[in-house]
């Protein structure tokens, strides 16, 4: 049995520091994104493949392809998430005010924020390594019920909340299932990615991180992790997050 990490969403801004970080440690990476592209600076320790999410028989045939080599996934990241996507039509972005709702935008939320990353949490399970393994989601502060103070971004708000509540259930199974999974909700603070590019005007500057600072943060602070009190919702800080 070899051990590996999968990084899901390895185009993203997140998703490439990640990969950046995991090939500079000398861990075999699959770097997995719907174009397949690939940093220079891997190293031949990471494979870089194309997969398309939103096709669940290519996670099914990725999750195969391992169990045939014999490998098993020491780690897990999927950075997917979506918080605008101006080539949609119409374009989405969060809402501002009830009257914003709009089922195909609520619905887009929901497939990607929620559905793309349950559906590896789902496929994950067969291919963990039984001896010890981390699966960490992407998620975000605002998927917080709790800490809900702003209001906003519905649908974000609440497909992170989705996410959050399928990472809690999933615990349990895998707790029950695997025994040895800690599965990881990461809150990345604001980062200087694509995805938050259009909101960034009223951050201050030492409040809008590098995606190469929430990554390494991210590597260190799932060390630290209790695999007894998983699944587990922390900030780049290491901090909880309530749910
Ligand atoms: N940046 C921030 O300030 C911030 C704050 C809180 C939470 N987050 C979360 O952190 C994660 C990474 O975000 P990022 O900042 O790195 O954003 P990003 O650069 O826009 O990357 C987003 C990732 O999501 C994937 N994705 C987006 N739409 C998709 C779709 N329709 N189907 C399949 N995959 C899709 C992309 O996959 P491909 O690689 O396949 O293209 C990409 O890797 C997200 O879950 C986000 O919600 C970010």
């Amino acid at each position: 049995m070899s051990q590996v990490s999968v990084v899901i969403g390895a185009s993203g801004g997140i998703g490439q520091a990640v990969v950046t970080q995991l090939s500079d440690q000398g861990e075999s990476v699959y770097a997995l994104s719907r174009a397949g592209t690939a940093l220079s600076v891997w190293g031949d320790n990471v494979e870089t493949q194309a997969l398309d999410s939103n096709d669940e028989a290519a996670i099914a045939a990725f999750i195969q392809s391992l169990k045939d080599k014999g490998e098993v996934v020491r780690l897990a990241i999927c950075t997917i998430g979506m918080l605008h996507d101006d080539n949609a039509s119409p374009a989405i972005s969060p809402e501002k005010k009830l009257e914003d709702l709009d089922t195909a935008q609520l619905t887009a939320y929901f497939s990607v924020n929620t559905i793309l990353p349950a559906l590896w949490l789902k496929h994950l399970v067969g291919v963990v390594d039984k001896e010890q393994a981390t699966v960490v989601c992407l998620s975000a502060r605002v998927g917080s019920i709790s800490d809900n103070r702003l209001g906003g971004w519905y649908g974000y708000r609440a497909s992170k909340a989705a996410l959050n509540m399928l990472l809690k259930t999933a615990a349990i199974e895998y707790n029950r299932r695997t025994k040895t999974t800690t599965l990881v909700s990461y809150h990345p603070g604001t980062v200087d990615t694509g995805l938050s590019q259009p909101f960034q005007a009223n951050v201050k500057p030492e409040k809008l991180f590098e995606p190469e600072f929430t990554a390494k943060q991210l590597l260190t602070h799932i060390k630290e992790l209790d695999l007894k009190d998983s699944p587990h919702f922390i900030d780049w800080d290491g901090k909880p997050v309530s749910w």
